[in-house]
């Protein structure tokens, strides 16, 4: 059975016996695989067969990799719903938007709620059942909820969700209540929630499932894995939105573990986009990672409103290993590159196309050849926050074009006829 490591402290304990989520150092626990690169070509095989298999657990994008996963795990233990196996598109439009010749998106908005939660939640869900939990628990700006919801309902244990009382996308709110999760509305932002719940989870028994429970981790490992295995060979940039930084974690361990067992043998390079109102990390990157200092968070990509992320000495490790950088961008660049995924018939949440955004500041600073292969990660699905969407094109957004109205009409010809000619 695989063990934890205090990633601060090197201190080792067995998963199941580790009575908190940190270690007394206040460091956070990783999952230490035991790889063996003799294993390597049996576990290629399994996961090429599994590619195309129609039978739950391995159908899923994320126990696919079951051994590099959560390997000590029964089938019949696992809570899934077939997650992962998102699409991988090539996206010439917003290549041309990047300023570079070829561009794939991953789109995690594919996922059975909707964003890429579902990859880690199926794992800690999965693992919280196995150890008894009796009630699961997260703060979260949305997605986290509305996952934690819908697999917690999947696994038959009721949850409650630490969300701030303002900001939380609507289509993530009405998800998580449908799901029948009890939601708590904070007065505060995100890092305030995610203080308390820590607290809560201590005192009041809750099972807790944010990224610092390391099951998260090792289910959103599969992003970076499924994407390598769809395009067959290793981009050079892999880059993501950033807010908690379980993502950022997760890509560099699935490197690790992947170059570990010699089924990889260039990384690619991690970046790590931020909102220019949330960059913590990227200002501690610009200081050479010295320290992590903490902001108040603002930015119109809620999901990533995120001022003291929890996963930040993890993700520090995942950038000096690949090369990796953490970059700003701000709101209207996020914004312009919603608008170019959007228009361009893929459609993502505000705070996925920051991923565009960064690509394009690194292109501009010249970071980014233009031959380079460059995927960007998009984390969540357009239908997310609907009240941006309507914003943006009400031009009730700083920095959105011009309103485009949609009139109200007689259900007429001639009134259908004057429209459209006094719109050309
Ligand atoms: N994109 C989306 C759509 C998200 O919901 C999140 C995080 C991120 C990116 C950032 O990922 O935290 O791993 O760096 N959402 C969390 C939540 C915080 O509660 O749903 P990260």
């Amino acid at each position: 059975m695989s063990g934890l490591i205090c990633e601060r402290c090197g201190t080792r304990v067995e998963a199941g016996a580790a009575a908190a989520y940190r270690c007394p150092c206040g460091g956070l626990y990783d999952i230490e695989p035991d790889l063996d690169p003799r294993d390597a070509s049996r576990l290629r095989q399994r996961f090429n067969e599994r590619r195309c298999s129609a039978q739950a657990p391995e159908s899923s994008g994320v126990w696919r990799y079951r051994e590099l996963v959560l390997p000590e795990t029964r089938s019949d233990e696992i809570v899934t719903q077939d997650e992962g196996h998102t699409r991988l598109l090539a996206a010439p439009r917003l290549a041309e938007y990047v300023g570079i010749e070829q561009l794939y998106v991953k789109h995690e908005g594919d996922n059975p709620t909707g964003s890429f939660k579902d990859r880690g939640m199926t794992v800690a869900v999965t693992a919280a059942r196995r150890a008894g939990a009796r009630q699961l628990a997260c703060a979260s700006t949305g997605n986290t909820a509305a996952s934690l919801a819908a697999y917690a309902a999947l696994a038959g244990i009721p949850a409650v969700l630490f969300v701030p009382a303002e900001g939380v996308a609507l289509g993530k709110l009405a998800q998580a209540l449908a799901y029948g999760a009890r939601v708590l509305k904070l007065r505060g932002d995100f890092d305030a929630a995610m203080r308390l719940v820590e607290q809560a989870a201590a005192a009041l028994g809750l099972s807790l499932v944010n990224s610092i429970n390391p099951y998260r981790i090792e289910g959103q490992k599969t992003i970076l894995w499924e994407t390598l295995d769809q395009l067959g060979r290793t981009p050079d940039w892999f880059i993501a939105p950033a807010g908690n930084l379980g993502n950022t974690a997760a890509f560099g361990k699935a490197i690790r573990e992947w170059r570990a067992l010699g089924l990889l043998d260039r990384a690619p390079r991690l970046a790590a986009v931020q909102a220019a109102g949330a960059a913590p990390f990227a200002a501690a990157f610009e200081r050479g990672f010295d320290r992590l200092e903490p902001v108040s968070a603002q930015t119109v990509a809620t999901a990533i409103k995120i001022g003291n992320p929890v996963s930040y000495a993890r993700a520090v490790r995942a950038l000096r290993e690949t090369e990796g950088v953490a970059l700003a961008v701000t709101d209207a660049e996020i914004l312009a590159a919603k608008a170019a995924v959007d228009q361009a018939g893929i459609g993502a949440e505000p705070a996925s196309c920051a991923a565009l955004a960064g690509a394009r500041a690194l292109r501009r600073r010249g970071l980014i050849e233009p031959q380079a292969t460059i995927v960007c990660l998009l984390t969540g699905n357009l239908l997310k926050d609907p009240e941006t969407n309507l914003a943006y094109a009400e031009g009730r957004l700083e920095g959105a074009p011009a309103p485009r109205a949609s009139p109200v009409l007689e259900p007429t010809l001639e009134a259908v006829r004057g429209c459209l000619e006094r719109a050309t």
